[in-house]
């Protein structure tokens, strides 16, 4: 089965091809960030419109270059949610009118079970069940997967996302957007331990995060202190480290809890160095194993979206002719392919 991944949930249009024999065999990507960049963030009408201007010449270049044409297609999956509504709008209706003009299914996709899938297109796959710690922009979850669609929620951030923090406390110190990449270079220069920033929720029992408090604490220092460059550095390796820990202390938790082995890190916060390394070493400690996907495919693209929507529309799964997008979308209402949602445990 070979299906067509749409992604235009926020700043990034992309499409892949995935083939269920042949694995990925194309991706594109293009990123909104000059469009935003003077605005300091995405600006959501701005992000539909480049998404209607990229998303079908990004559709023309997969298909060809992974020799495909439309008779080629069995199944287009897209992003349903959760993400900016009129940016979702864009890629689900372009789906839908291709499968409906192919005659092939289409298939709406939650974009963090794209993310908790990611690690399962690199040659050395998890198998179920695994904890997944789902760090991006808009969530910080660590959800028990005991498969496609078994989803079990075990903690979250109560205010703050990882990414979002990362973003906010970028800006607080002057960097540009989008903050995380650019808050991990700086951080890269400084020494943690200068400052001392709190490690949120840590003392408390339980797999919630909270990140608020830790974007003010930096405020603070940097309203308190004239930074220069090297206490800048300082204060984003102290900030990094402060994340990096909480996020570590709470996966190892999560494994000690469900008693699973195995840890997948996804999300564009999983591209962070610092963080890859803290897990591994401490999951590794555990005698467990953790999974990230590469780089790329920890920030937002299609290739996770076309392989979820492959892996649904193998199980059976099949959505009408209507078309979906849904700002918030609870990862937890998801089920197996092939079990009705209202009859889920
Ligand atoms: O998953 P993603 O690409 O988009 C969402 O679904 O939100 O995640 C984007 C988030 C942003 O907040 C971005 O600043 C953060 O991931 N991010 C990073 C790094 N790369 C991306 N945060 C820290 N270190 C990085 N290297
Ligand atoms: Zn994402």
């Amino acid at each position: 089965m070979r299906v067509l991944g749409i992604e235009t949930s926020c700043d990034e249009t992309a499409t892949a091809v995935f083939d269920t024999g042949r694995g990925l065999l194309a991706h594109r990507l293009h990123s909104q960030i000059g469009l935003h960049e003077s605005y300091g963030g995405v600006v959501p009408e701005l992000a539909s419109r480049d998404h209607v201007r990229k998303l079908t010449p990004l559709i023309r270049h997969v298909l060809a270059d992974s020799h495909s044409g439309g008779a080629d297609i069995d199944g287009v999956a897209y992003t349903a949610g959760p993400g900016l509504v009129g940016a979702l709008l864009v890629g689900a209706s372009v789906a839908r009118s291709l499968a409906y003009a192919w005659d092939v299914p289409a298939i709406g996709v939650h974009h963090m079970e794209g993310h908790l899938l990611a690690p399962m297109l690199e040659d050395d796959a998890p198998d179920f069940p695994f904890v997944a710690l789902l760090v991006s922009g808009g969530h910080t979850l660590l959800v028990e997967v005991d498969g496609v669609g078994r989803y079990k929620t075990l903690g979250e951030s109560l205010d703050d996302a990882a990414g979002e923090a990362f973003d906010k406390t970028a800006k607080l110190l002057g960097l540009p957007y989008p903050g995380g990449p650019a808050l991990a270079a700086l951080a890269d220069r400084g020494t943690p331990g200068r400052f001392k920033l709190p490690r949120p929720m840590l003392d408390k029992p339980g797999l919630d995060f909270s990140f608020s408090g830790l974007k003010t604490a930096v405020m603070l220092e940097a309203r308190d202190s004239a930074l220069d460059e090297a206490a800048r550095a300082d204060l984003a390796a102290e900030f990094q480290q402060a994340v990096v820990e909480t996020l570590t202390a709470k996966a190892q938790r999560a494994l000690a809890q469900t008693g699973i082995g195995t840890l997948i890190v996804a999300g564009g916060v999983g591209a962070n160095r610092a963080l890859r390394g803290s897990l591994q070493r401490a999951v590794v400690s555990l005698g467990g194993r953790v999974f990230f996907p590469r780089p790329e495919f920890c920030t937002d693209n299609a290739a996770m979206i076309a392989y979820a929507g492959a892996r649904r529309l193998q199980a059976g799964a099949v959505d009408d002719l209507s078309f979906e997008a849904r700002a918030r979308w609870p990862l937890d209402e998801l089920s197996a392919p092939g079990v009705a949602e209202s009859t889920r445990a």
